[in-house]
């Protein structure tokens, strides 16, 4: 299983000890919320924290976009250090053209759903992507309820995704934690992405290795 804490519930005044201890944890990836106060309900930070923090880490650095108009931010955090950048399609008018703008970057691209969004808007993209990410609480904020109700999707997305020549990852986010992620795990998610779960234990190594070890 792939691990990607969410540096969101961190401590920002001590980023770089945090992403330090969760890649010695055994961390893959370092997930990373960008959050424009229009698309979410929040303002979180830019490329610049991604650029300082880059030198600092080894840690696959996957860039989650949930700002209104992507296709003027991805290039900025490809630059800062982004090997994988997901957009939202529900912010993208054009979202083929936005894939194939990423993924000619030579960064790896993804698409995000929120949970009321179906699958059916993806469709015709999912040979283009390398991930899909399917939001399991409403995006904006850690520390929510894991919705349940968005099993179903992964259920279907890994039906869809089995049957491509190429590999296609299926990202789960929001509420994961030792109760939710097993259900994730068996509906066809393989890479968990966890924020509070992580940050808000004592010891990061305990709820990675947890996740790790699904
Ligand atoms: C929510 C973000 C998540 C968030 C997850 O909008 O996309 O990545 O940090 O936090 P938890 O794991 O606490 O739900
Ligand atoms: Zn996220």
């Amino acid at each position: 299983m792939i691990v990607a804490p969410s540096l969101l519930s961190a401590d920002f005044a001590t980023l770089k000890q945090q992403v330090a201890a969760v890649e010695k944890a055994g961390a893959d990836y370092l997930h990373l919320d960008i959050m424009d106060g229009h698309f979410v309900p929040n303002i979180t930070f830019g490329a610049q924290l991604v650029r300082d923090l880059r030198p600092h880490s080894k840690l696959i650095f996957d860039v989650h976009l949930m700002v209104e108009h992507p296709d003027e931010y991805f290039a900025d955090f490809c630059r800062a250090g982004a090997d994988i950048i997901t957009v939202h399609v529900e912010a993208c008018n054009h979202l083929h053209r936005t894939v194939q703008n990423i993924k000619q970057l030579g960064i790896k691209a993804g698409v995000a759903l929120n949970p009321a969004t179906p699958l059916s808007g993806i469709h015709y993209v999912l040979d283009e992507v390398d991930m899909v990410l399917l939001m399991t609480v409403n995006p904006g904020f850690g520390g929510q309820k894991f919705i349940d109700a968005v099993m179903p999707k992964v259920e279907r997305l890994k039906q869809l995704t089995a049957n491509l020549e190429r590999n296609v990852d299926i990202q789960v986010d929001g509420g994961i934690n030792e109760n939710t992620a097993p259900g994730a795990v068996a509906a066809g998610a393989n890479i968990l992405v966890a924020g509070s779960f992580v940050f808000g234990a004592e010891e990061v190594s305990k709820p990675i290795e947890i996740l790790r070890q699904l």
